[in-house]
């Protein structure tokens, strides 16, 4: 089978869940970055993130682990295990086993997402995931999600953003947006751009200012006829697959049905771009040294920002 992509997995933050998907006591298996884990919530209800397989004879701690107070308990032995990762007791032994351990990740909640550092070489997060002040306003509507897996890998969809030249081709836009600037500084980037809408009472301008926090979050602003936020978060679920979940947001005009269906109409939008994005990204492949033409966009800049977030070495195969 040929690999389409050199990459390994990128390291940052990423979106594993929403935290209305987990009670609190409870535990539950998750799978990205080709490893298997388990995320439980004790009883204070914070989230732990933590490799699935029990040290002690390798049972998964999300089926059937059990939340015991700030503890998981593993399903085959019973052996405990704090938010930290160490072993804490071993129901049938004086001592506990302090070689013992479960890889733990760095997790926080924002902007009603769960979000968890990763890093192969489990380096402490370099950066921070920004508060949205919108997200939860009262001003603003309610978050509508989506949520795809797409066979590809989060360097090539975030690769779209800086390629303006696509929209006409792949999603029939007529006005495509004309980008101003495009600044990386450390793991952020900025692109900002002026996008025209044509609407019944004539042209109206508008912006699109979209804002990365490393490989795994952005946030999309949209402004003009109506104040937008989509929220996107990427993260790898193995080698060659993505998940991508939408989080969206519109700020309310005082007419509710008015809201809804502006929403409504954006969501569909983003999502029909998606599904048009889809066959290109799953067939294509990536090529180190492209031809392009000296209108396309920042394509070169994009690829040397995003390098920085590989720690370990491109696949030699590819
Ligand atoms: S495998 Fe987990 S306690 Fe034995
Ligand atoms: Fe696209």
């Amino acid at each position: 089978m040929t690999r389409h992509f050199p990459f390994p997995h990128p390291f940052g933050w990423f979106q594993v869940a929403y935290p209305e998907d987990i009670e609190p006591g409870t535990a539950t298996a998750l799978r990205y970055w080709s490893t298997d884990l388990v995320l439980w919530r004790d009883e204070g209800g914070e989230f732990h993130l933590q490799d699935a397989y029990c040290p002690h004879l390798g049972a998964h701690l999300g089926v059937g682990g059990k939340v015991v107070g700030a503890t998981l308990e593993c399903p085959f032995h019973g052996w405990t295990f704090n938010g930290e990762g160490s072993c804490v007791q071993i129901p049938y032994s004086d001592k506990v086993n302090r070689k013992a351990r479960l890889r733990t990740y760095p997790v926080v909640v924002r902007n009603g997402m769960v979000m968890v550092w990763r890093h192969p070489d489990e380096i402490e997060p370099q950066w921070e995931i920004p508060e949205i002040p919108e997200m939860g306003d009262a001003a603003w509507s309610d978050s509508y999600r989506s949520s795809y897996l797409i066979k590809t890998v989060p360097q090539e969809m975030a690769e779209n953003g800086v390629d303006p030249a696509h929209f006409r081709y792949v999603h029939g836009t007529d006005e495509v947006a004309e980008m101003e600037s495009y600044n990386t500084e450390g793991p952020i980037s900025t692109m900002l751009s002026k996008q025209s809408y044509v609407t019944p009472r004539g042209v109206t301008n508008g912006r699109i200012d979209v804002y990365t926090y490393g490989p795994g979050f952005s946030k999309v602003w949209f402004s003009g006829i109506v104040d937008a936020i989509n929220v996107a978060t990427t993260v790898p679920v193995d080698d060659d697959t993505t998940q991508v979940r939408f989080n969206f947001t519109v700020r309310k005009f005082e007419d509710e049905k008015l809201t809804s269906t502006v929403a409504d109409a954006f969501v569909a939008e983003i999502n029909k771009q998606i599904r048009e994005d889809t066959p290109i990204w799953e067939h294509k492949v990536f090529l180190s040294v492209p031809a392009l033409a000296d209108s396309d966009g920042p394509i070169l800049k994009f690829r040397k920002w995003y390098a920085q977030f590989y720690a370990e070495p491109m696949k030699s195969d590819a």
